[in-house]
């Protein structure tokens, strides 16, 4: 089964979705004694250790969550400092917190129930101090780790069908998940969860990209079972999310070396694990299986045109150049954590504006195309925002404004 009209992943995510009947009627409780290691160790791989001391990164926030294009003008091929930069922003331990349990490794980029079953992987050619390869990111040491070596980037290349940023870059980042570490709470909606949370983890490694000028840009058509052999993960408890080509050189990769299986050990995540097998079935259902089929997936974004407003608008005026906040985009990183406790006073119109029009100028993204163009149309609800009426609210992106559909 490969990707085809879609109709297998919707019946997925209409059959693992919630409602109030199935929140009431669902028997799962979380079996905290075979709870799931939030992270994958090679045991018999020797760490390369990444530098523990990183220069700050003195760029505004707001600026670089909106880069929807990079310049390859230059040649850009990153060092070991700005890698591990773009690793530790995106995956690395940036807090612990020991409760009567156990403690939690909180990373860099939020995860649905802080299970982080999202692993880093990048395959290089050789670049300053690092030699060409296919590596693991481990957080838990801050280490890399290298299942191959020699030059495998033409593999990837040829499984995204040559897609010209994956075909230029001397580093190439895949995100790829164990399922385990999700399923273990989320039971079979794990999959669905594969993407959120590669979402969150990519927005960051995109605006940290954007702030040290390295060229990035998601890329979400690939001949799946290409890569995850290649990354030797197992396929049925594992799958590559995303690739993110990393920077620009002229130079082509010759072809790539054998990759047979590896086999290699990983320190046990849990007593047992639970397979579900909806979730392999909908991976299977929206694989690519060849470079043609990856080719034919790339088009044009969809555009539906929005409704025209018929409810009152009101304009919004984002804080821009001189009055935007300029907190740098590591300092944003480290200070971000979820909440349930909120501060009891409205949020400012201004800033409300800021947040929107930052947040939804797109992605660089191989399924976005032209680059701008989004899948997603915001509805909010809101209950204190100085100068807003409390309501119901669709967001005009072309228009820059907000529509109140119910007060
Ligand atoms: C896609 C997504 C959905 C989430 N949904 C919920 C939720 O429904 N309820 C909740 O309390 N937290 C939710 N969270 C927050 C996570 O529990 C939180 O990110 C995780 O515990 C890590 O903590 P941190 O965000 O402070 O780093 C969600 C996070 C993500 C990324």
């Amino acid at each position: 089964m490969s990707n085809g009209d879609g109709s297998a992943v919707r019946s997925y995510h209409d059959r693992t979705k919630h409602s109030p009947a199935s929140v009431r009627a669902s028997r799962h409780a979380l079996d905290w004694a075979n709870q799931p290691l939030a992270f994958k160790i090679y045991e018999t791989l020797e760490p390369i250790a990444l530098p523990r001391e990183l220069p700050p990164i003195d760029v505004p926030a707001l600026e670089v969550i909106a880069r929807v294009e990079s310049s390859t003008a230059n040649e850009c091929v990153p060092d070991l400092p700005t890698l591990t930069q773009l690793l530790y922003y995106s995956a690395g331990i940036t807090r612990r917190i020991t409760h009567p349990g156990g403690e939690i490794y909180y990373r860099a980029a939020a995860c649905t129930g802080a299970l982080y079953h999202i692993d880093l992987y990048l395959v290089c050619g050789d670049l300053p101090a690092l030699a060409a390869g296919v590596y693991h990111f481990g957080p838990q040491d801050r280490a890399l780790r290298r299942l191959r070596p020699g030059d495998h980037r033409r593999t990837l290349i040829e499984a995204t069908g040559d897609e010209a940023a994956t075909a230029a870059a001397p580093v190439i980042l895949v995100c790829a998940s164990t399922y385990w570490r999700n399923a273990w709470k989320y039971q079979a909606r794990a999959y669905r969860h594969c993407f959120w949370d590669a979402g969150t983890l990519l927005a960051n490694l995109l605006a940290v990209a954007a702030a040290r000028t390295v060229p990035a840009r998601v890329v979400a058509g690939f001949v799946d079972r290409a890569v995850e052999r290649l990354l030797d993960l197992d396929p049925g408890r594992e799958a590559a999310i995303a690739l993110v080509p990393l920077g620009h050189t002229r130079d082509r990769p010759g072809p790539a070396p054998d990759a047979p299986p590896l086999g290699l050990q990983t320190v046990p995540l849990s007593a047992h694990e639970v397979d579900y097998p909806a979730i392999c079935a909908a991976h299977l259902a929206s694989s690519l299986e060849t470079p043609e089929q990856v080719r034919a997936w790339h088009g044009q974004t969809p555009r539906p045109v929005a409704p025209a407003p018929t409810g009152p608008l009101t304009p919004l005026t984002p804080l821009l150049g001189a009055t935007a906040p300029r907190d740098a985009i590591d300092r944003v990183i480290l200070r971000r954590g979820s909440t349930r406790e909120f501060g009891r006073v409205p949020i400012g119109l201004a800033a409300f504006a800021t947040t929107l029009e930052r947040a939804t100028r797109g992605v660089p993204a191989d399924f976005l195309d032209p680059p701008g163009a989004s899948l997603n149309d915001l509805y909010l609800i809101v209950n204190a925002v100085d100068g807003l009426r409390a309501g119901a609210y669709v967001f005009h992106r072309e228009r820059a404004a907000l529509e109140l559909l119910q007060e």
